[in-house]
Formats: C-alpha cells, sequence, structure tokens
C-alpha cells in the first residue's frame, strides 16, 4: 500500500511528497510505501499508485448497463436519484432464477453483484460505489447570490460577508433539506426494496460532507454488523484552490463534533494542503483519487462502500474509475458498478502537472472572470495575495 500525502510548492514548482512510512494496515501488518517522485525535463512524476508494498496495483474500469448514470443519454442537471430507485435500470440479470419474481429489483442486482465476487477469481473483484455530493452548504447559497466571477475573483477569497461564513462552510438550512431527503430515501428502499445499505462509509474531512453524512445515514435501520461509524480521509477532500471553503477545519474540531467517526491515522492536526496561494492542477487530483481508491479497497474488502465528498471530487474520482462524466448537484448520490483487478507488478510512475498560483481581485467587485482568468474592476491586475481567513 502507498498512502502518499503529497503538495506542491508552487512558487518554486517544487513537487515534494511526504511519505508517511510505517503506516499500519489494518491486519496490524506495517507497510512501506512507493519511492517519492522524481522530474524529468521539468516535469514532475509522481510516483506510482502501488499496493502490497509497492509490488502491485490496482486497475479500476465502470461496469455500464445497470443504471441510468452511465447513459451518456441522461441528463445530469436534470436526474433525480429519488424519482429513478437510484438510477437501477429495470432490467434481468444472469443470476435470476425461479424466486426471482417474489425480489425487488435492487434484491436482484444485489444478488448479482454478491455472485460476481464469489466467481471473480483471486486479482479481480466487484464494488458497489454509494458516490454522494454534500448537500447545499453556505459557499454554493454565496456564488448563487453574487454569481460566479465575483464569487470566484473576490468573495471566495473571504471567509464570510459578516452574516455567513464559508471558511469550512456549514450547510444552509436547504442543504440540511437535501440530506434529510436522502435519509429518508435510503430509509424508504431499505424498507420497500430491502436495498442493501452500504457496508462501509467514508467522508471527506470538510464540515460539508462530514454533516451529510451523519443526516444522511445516522439513525437508519442498518444491521449491527454495518453500522454507520464513517472513516474521514483527507483524500475524498474537495479539489483545493485558494477559496477558503477549500480549507478544512482541525482534526480537533472533527473529533469533537463527530466524536463516533473515525479518523484515519495519518490525518494532521491542521490543514497541511491549503495554502491560498498554490491551487491543486486536475492531473495532481487524479493522482490524488488514485491513491484514496487504491488504500480504500486495498484495506477494507467490503462490496458496497459510500463516499461522500464533493462535485469537484467526484467526478475525479468518476474519471480514475472509468465512468463517464456526470456532474453531481448539490445532494445527490449515485451508485457506480466497478471492477478491479490487481496487476501484480510495480506500478509504473505517474506523470503530474504541478501546483499552479492563483490570482484574484483584492479590491472587491465588479469583476468579469473569463475562462479562469479574473479581470478586476478598475484596470487593477489579479494578485497572488493570501485571502481573508478567519481568525482561528
Ligand atoms: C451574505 O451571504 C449570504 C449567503 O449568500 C447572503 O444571504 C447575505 O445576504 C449576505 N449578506 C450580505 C450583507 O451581503
Ligand atoms: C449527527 O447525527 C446524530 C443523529 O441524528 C445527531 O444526534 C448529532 O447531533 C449529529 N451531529 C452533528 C455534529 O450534527
Amino acid at each position: 500500500m502507498n498512502v502518499a500525502q503529497y503538495f506542491l510548492n508552487g512558487a518554486a514548482n517544487v513537487l515534494s511528497v511526504a511519505m508517511i512510512s510505517g503506516f499500519v494496515m489494518s491486519n496490524g501488518q506495517a507497510t512501506t510505501t512507493a519511492s517519492g517522485p522524481t522530474t524529468t525535463g521539468g516535469m514532475p512524476v509522481a510516483s506510482g499508485v502501488g499496493v502490497n508494498a509497492g509490488k502491485a496495483y490496482l486497475t479500476f474500469e465502470t461496469i455500464p448497463g445497470f443504471f441510468l448514470q452511465d447513459d451518456p443519454t441522461t441528463n445530469p442537471a436534470t436526474f433525480d436519484y429519488t424519482a429513478s430507485n437510484f438510477g437501477l435500470i429495470d432490467r434481468s440479470y444472469p443470476t435470476d432464477d425461479d424466486s426471482s419474481s417474489r425480489k425487488t429489483q435492487w434484491q436482484r442486482f444485489n444478488y448479482y453483484v454478491d455472485q460476481l465476487n464469489h466467481g471473480s477469481g483471486h486479482n479481480v473483484q466487484y464494488r458497489l460505489l454509494f458516490i454522494g455530493r454534500h448537500s447545499e452548504g453556505y459557499h454554493n447559497a454565496e456564488e448563487s447570490f453574487v454569481g460566479t466571477p465575483a464569487w470566484n475573483c473576490y468573495w471566495a477569497e473571504l471567509y464570510g460577508n459578516g452574516t455567513a461564513v464559508w471558511e469550512d462552510p456549514s450547510l444552509t438550512p436547504f442543504g440540511e433539506s437535501q440530506a434529510m431527503k436522502a435519509h429518508n430515501y435510503w430509509q424508504q428502499l431499505i424498507e420497500t426494496q430491502k436495498i442493501t445499505p452500504p457496508d462501509a462509509y467514508y467522508v471527506s474531512p470538510l464540515a460539508r460532507c462530514l454533516e451529510t453524512a451523519n443526516i444522511t445515514y445516522a439513525g437508519l435501520p442498518l444491521k449491527s454488523r454495518h453500522p454507520f461509524i464513517p472513516t474521514v480521509k483527507e483524500g475524498f477532500r474537495e479539489g483545493i484552490s485558494i477559496h477558503t471553503c477549500d480549507r478544512r477545519s482541525s482534526k480537533s474540531w472533527i473529533a469533537a463534533n463527530y466524536p463516533d467517526f473515525i479518523i484515519e491515522p495519518s490525518f494532521s492536526e491542521t490543514d497541511q494542503l491549503w495554502n491560498g496561494i498554490t491551487a491543486e492542477t486536475s492531473s495532481a487530483q487524479a493522482y490524488r483519487s488514485k491513491l484514496v481508491l487504491s488504500d480504500v479497497f486495498d484495506n477494507d474488502q467490503s462490496t458496497i462502500i459510500s463516499i461522500t465528498t464533493h462535485s469537484g471530487e467526484a467526478a475525479s474520482l468518476l474519471g480514475v474509475l472509468g465512468h463517464i462524466p456526470f456532474s453531481l448537484v448539490t445532494g445527490a448520490i449515485i451508485p457506480t458498478l466497478i471492477k478491479i483487478t490487481t496487476v501484480r507488478e510495480k506500478p509504473t510512475p505517474t506523470t503530474t502537472q504541478p501546483w499552479t498560483t492563483q490570482s484574484w481581485c483584492t479590491n472587491g467587485p465588479p469583476v468579469a472572470s473569463v475562462s479562469g482568468i479574473c479581470t478586476c474592476s478598475g484596470g487593477m491586475l489579479p494578485v497572488a495575495a493570501s485571502p481573508i481567513i478567519s481568525p482561528r
């Protein structure tokens, strides 16, 4: 297994990878990490994403044909998981038998997935992931309120506006109702469809995800073998920009507010990744997504796994999993069936782009942003200045 926490110093264009060596796997066996990155022709090359002490790696495929969200004709903007049985397509499975007519679609699909795993052999596993985006937070409300250019280039670099706080924001009342809707929908499907709920839960460390997962899953009629005790993992956080909503709270804050949640052992007390000047590139984020997924699948044999994350990180995970692009609206949850193959070779290095400096209009709105570049008022050029973070 390879649990690497990495960050880049954008100003110097140096890729530095902080390895967590001696990490102890759930079976108690200490593992080592893969070697650090090298630089070739100015392009940093991240280490390969390995498992089994760097002797193997995992490949991921999405198996289409079971969910509406795998179908390119489904419109993500209008797709409502609560109006479509989580998108599960009405169809037959090779494992249907005489008793199938008395079973629900979810019972038959859950059985099919179990049987896939029974016959899959040592190097292949099938998993059913429920990937959820957090419900509406104060940062989402503020972006809608001021518009995307003024949000990206000014307001997102402040921690709030005197009324609302959007640094590591909490859910708005509407966001809470979206998560409650998810809770009620799970409850309904457990009772009427006999759906198998997740065996394991993972959550981004940002407050909006902790809150969404808690409202969604706490108090459901779950089997005692699979209680809702999520693991908080840094790797599932949002793509890191200079926006204050991407800055997480401390480990102590999470532990005090969610005492039943497990926080992964390598988790640092304060946020070591958000620096307010440089932003993670999409290739660096995809590398992180591969790391976190490999870590989860290598250490957790659960078939059904819930991940509560963000729009950008969900898109990155879906990309790494070979799913077609599918943008989640706030509060949406989509299941996806994936096939994981263990390749018993050393992983090849992954190339990632270094983090890039982001600039903003410190003189405030009005601002016009054209394809990500801020155009400030009064002819001012955007500056790479530290955002205004909360005094804590
Ligand atoms: C602050 O932001 C919130 C959330 O977008 C908004 O409802 C409120 O009107 C804003 N307040 C001020 C003073 O701009
Ligand atoms: C999490 O959910 C439980 C059960 O509904 C509730 O008692 C608790 O207050 C919630 N925690 C937070 C921090 O919202």
